[in-house]
């Protein structure tokens, strides 16, 4: 595995493998790499015959009291598990490649509406920092494809219109939330953890599970948003929000079709979690 610093030899070897007729995928993540990120990968190199992935804390996207400085960074070891599962180059950019003139007036993305609502009213900014870092990284690596987690639903969907948007020639490929024994969604984040806390994150999946199964069952979405805010709050979570919603994440007032997604974020001590269930309900 080759791993590549700036933009230049990037797109050399990109154009290259371009050239001789190669699909190219992309994977981009933050780093802390565990088996949920390397699904990611495994289905990039099933859709395309050379895979790039990055690893890049993003500043942009983090809120002024949120956990950039200490969020988890083990580049060695995530090197190492990337070259061990398949990845053809490690793109590992500086702040000063990603962002030229700083991040103080810096060229933005904005993708308005979706961005509004859920975990965009929770962390104003967030989705702008993010769009903004994968608008830039297709420009980076120029990829064919690029494959996005379903555990980030509202991520997934923000960058499909993004792509959508601006015409971005990049197949956005949804990849399924990868969970341990217990239900729990894997994550970087839940290593902040402690052992009693990790057995209380399991509520979260619990009420997920609770929230699809009521709706199915015909009970109001109003009804169902209520007890599950209760239910986490009795467990001692601080809830952002508990909701079902239309698979494009509009109001279910509007929705068309049988798609649905319960949605949950919530923090538990300093964790803040999010998770989500997709199912239908029988019309
Ligand atoms: P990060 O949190 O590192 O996640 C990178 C990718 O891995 C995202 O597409 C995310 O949805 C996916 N992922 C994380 N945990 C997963 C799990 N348990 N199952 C399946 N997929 C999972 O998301 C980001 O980084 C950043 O916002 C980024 C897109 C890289 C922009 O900075």
């Amino acid at each position: 595995m080759l791993q590549i610093h700036e933009i230049t030899a990037l797109r050399a070897q990109v154009a290259d493998w371009k050239h001789q007729g190669l699909r190219v995928g992309f994977v981009p993540t933050m780093g802390n790499l565990h088996d949920g990120h390397f699904a990611l990968l495994e289905l990039a190199k099933s859709r395309c015959e050379r895979v790039v992935s990055s690893i890049f804390v993003n500043p942009t996207q983090f809120g002024p009291n949120e956990d950039y400085a200490r969020y988890p960074r083990t580049e060695q070891r995530d090197i190492d598990g990337l070259a061990r599962n398949g990845c053809d180059v490690a793109f590992l950019p500086s702040a000063d490649v990603m962002y030229p003139f700083g991040i103080k007036n810096y060229v933005q993305m904005h993708v308005p509406g979706i961005t509004d609502i859920l975990c965009g009213a929770h962390r104003p900014g967030h989705f702008n920092g993010v769009a903004t870092v994968v608008a830039r990284l297709f420009n980076m690596v120029q990829p064919d494809a690029a494959v996005f987690g379903r555990k980030d639903y509202q991520q997934l969907q923000v960058i499909r219109y993004m792509t959508r948007e601006m015409s971005f020639p990049v197949e956005i490929i949804a990849a399924p939330t990868l969970r341990e024994a217990s239900g729990l969604a894997m994550s970087s984040r839940n290593q902040y953890l402690s052992d009693d806390e990790r057995i209380t994150a399991l509520e979260v999946f619990r009420t997920l599970q609770f929230m699809r199964d009521a709706c199915i069952a015909g009970i109001s979405s109003d009804h169902i948003e209520q007890q599950a805010f209760e239910r986490l709050e009795a467990k001692g979570f601080e809830v952002d929000y508990a909701e079902i919603r239309a698979e494009d994440l509009g109001r279910l007032a509007r929705a068309r079709g049988n798609a649905r997604v319960a949605l949950i974020a919530a923090k538990l001590g300093r964790t803040r979690l999010i998770d989500n269930l997709e199912f239908e309900i029988i019309s």
